[in-house]
């Protein structure tokens, strides 16, 4: 394994392969898992002193647009735009911005939901909290935002299925993989996903892109 690439994919990528480890092994059950990757990420996003490392990106507030706003590509002005695992609501407020779209979250932590209804109190009456595989949202939603990797590895299909029960459009990503196959995309077809658009843009890192891809619902 190529330890500086995969250090350049994702910052905790140590840590979460140990505990997807652990969870195949049959040593933590799904709600270990949670916990688990929660232990990780839920202190590190709290103690973050940039709105970026909130939302749990690596990246300056330029790196942060330059990669996520390729979602906007996936979107149109006025739709409803649901961000599954919310953080600290960067995502939410940037794609407002972006996409003049209306914003709303999730988030499974409580204490990030609550960070994210105190930064953006215009619109904490649309953060909810709950876990997204099993949260039953109020009502559809034009635009889902989501990565797969927010359940254990054996339920992402599920997950990817239960989104696309209330979402026009269900968009994954952004993420970083190498350039040269379309390993996720690829994945998710396989799970029998229609893939109906992509969107990416040159990594600093050569060997990598940042991408997003989406499912129409049909
Ligand atoms: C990397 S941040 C994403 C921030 C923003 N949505 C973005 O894409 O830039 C991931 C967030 O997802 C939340 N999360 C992880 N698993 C989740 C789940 N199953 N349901 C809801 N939120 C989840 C985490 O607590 C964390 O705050």
């Amino acid at each position: 394994m190529d330890e500086g690439l995969e250090a350049a994919k994702e910052r905790s990528w140590k840590e979460i392969a140990a505990i997807d480890a652990a969870h195949e092994r049959g040593e933590l059950d799904d709600a270990g898992w949670h916990e688990a990757v929660a232990s990780v990420i839920e202190p590190a996003y709290l103690a973050a002193d940039t709105a970026e490392s909130g939302s749990g990106s690596s990246r300056d507030a330029r790196g942060w647009e330059y990669a996520r706003s390729l979602l906007a590509d996936a979107v149109a002005p006025g739709q409803t735009f649901l961000d599954i695992g919310c953080a600290n609501g960067l995502l939410m407020e940037s794609m407002a911005r972006w996409g003049d779209i209306e914003p709303y979250g999730l988030e499974i932590s409580s204490e990030l939901a609550a960070v994210a209804r105190i930064r953006l109190p215009q619109w904490a009456h649309r953060i909810w909290v709950g876990n997204a595989l099993e949260w039953d949202p109020p009502h559809r939603f034009d635009i889902v935002h989501t990565n797969v990797d927010y359940v254990p590895v054996p339920r992402r299909p599920a997950l990817v299925k239960h989104l696309l029960s209330y979402a026009g459009r269900l968009v994954i990503g952004v993420f970083n993989e190498e350039r040269e196959t379309r390993s996720l995309e690829n994945e998710v077809a396989a799970w029998g996903f229609a893939i109906s658009g992509r969107s990416e843009r040159p990594h600093p890192h050569p060997q990598l892109a940042y991408r997003a891809f989406w499912i129409d619902s049909s």
